[in-house]
């Protein structure tokens, strides 16, 4: 696995890399075009996320058949992979899990780091170099933000690298969940001129939703979409967000007037109070933000191919009888996060996308 970009990683001290801007990491993390490392929604280009959406399409109709199961379980038959989720999770733990599964890597789970020796005073680095010695694949959520940056860089520097995906990183990065929302939205408007010229508002607890953070870089990548912002002042999105839409000449606004900017969008990306990063000071989190909710009186005002988006779990922020509407895509979007991560796993293992680029070109 050991790979030109991967020894680039090798090559630079954790302080120099940690002082280089997103952008400026991401050469450190891919292996040409495609991903070594998944750390950042700001690694992937265009092109990346067009042949990640492609490769998930054709892995997912290939496992539609006995035969077409067995090739895909067959191809990554002799690696292992660890997922190391310190943080809750049941649905992305799953996901991932599922997804090594379908491509045939071996699952192993670490779920909570006081069974391990970290109790008894190891270092986490420590922690995580043992256990990588056994896998070929790490798959990370960790509370703390930049974590998994650390390990990769960490692990970069031994004799046996193996590539990290971040499964979520404290409130500022969950890479693989903008991917499986891109991958939603290239689906949802296949027959609508794609996610172009679409506009995407995104609502609720915006200033610590990691999941906005990663999809509002990605959608940068798609010319002419607007990005909104709609949540009460002291959840509203962070300054770094705008800066980045400016640096790359996004349109977007920021508004606290939901009922208005409904019958605008293309797509509204609904979130849940991220209410276990308070520590009882910030009261505003507590009020009602119930004007910040999608509710039934709400359809009529959407347009027709408009979808409505969550990257669950979801609290009162969805009214459940929005569920049966053909626009929620929400329990769509969490089966594309199962494809998508077998396409992510497959790239990282480059010359396996290629055999199920070339399998579906012969047999489908
Ligand atoms: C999200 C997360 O963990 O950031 N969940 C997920 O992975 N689908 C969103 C959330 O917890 O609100």
């Amino acid at each position: 696995m050991l790979n030109g970009r991967d020894r680039q990683l090798r090559q630079i001290t954790w302080d120099a890399y940690s002082q280089l801007s997103l952008p400026d990491k991401a050469p450190y993390l891919n292996n040409g075009r495609r991903p070594y490392h998944v750390l950042l929604a700001q690694q992937f280009d265009r092109q990346t996320l067009d042949e990640l959406g492609m490769l998930a399409t054709s892995i997912r109709r290939i496992a539609k058949s006995k035969a077409g199961m067995q090739f895909l379980q067959d191809l990554l038959c002799h690696k292992r992979a660890m997922l190391y989720f310190t943080q809750p999770s049941s649905r992305t733990f799953l996901s991932f899990y599922a997804a090594c599964q379908i491509i045939g890597l071996s699952p192993a789970e670490v779920r909570d780091s006081a069974t391990s020796s970290e109790m008894k005073g190891e270092a986490p680095e420590d922690t995580l170099r043992t256990f990588s010695s056994y896998f070929d694949l790490l798959v990370m959520r960790t509370p703390k933000p930049g974590f998994a940056e650390r390990i990769a860089w960490l692990l970069s520097n031994t004799e046996r690298p193996v590539p990290i995906i971040n499964a979520g990183s404290g409130k500022d990065q969950h890479p693989t969940q903008a991917l499986l929302d891109i991958y939603t939205l290239q689906r949802s408007f296949e027959h609508l001129g794609g996610i172009e010229n679409k506009n995407v508002v995104f609502v609720g607890d915006l200033g610590r939703g990691r999941t906005v953070r990663s999809l509002s870089c990605l959608l940068t990548l798609y010319p002419g979409v607007k990005q909104y912002f709609v949540a009460p002042s002291e959840l509203q999105i962070g300054q770094d967000v705008l800066d980045q839409l400016d640096a790359a000449d996004v349109d977007y606004e920021v508004s606290y007037d939901f009922e208005n900017v409904i019958p605008e969008t293309d797509a509204i990306y609904m979130t849940r109070l991220q209410d276990e990063w308070d520590k009882g000071e910030n009261d505003a989190t507590k009020s009602d933000n119930s004007q910040y909710f999608l509710k039934p009186e709400h359809l009529d005002k959407m347009k027709n191919t408009a979808v409505i988006m969550h990257p669950l779990p979801r609290r009162d922020e969805i009214d459940s009888r929005i569920d049966v509407d053909p626009r929620a895509v929400y329990w769509r979007q969490v089966r594309n996060g199962m494809w998508i991560r077998v396409a992510l796993m497959a790239s990282i293992f480059g010359k396996v996308a290629d055999e199920i680029f070339n399998f579906y070109e012969l047999n489908m």
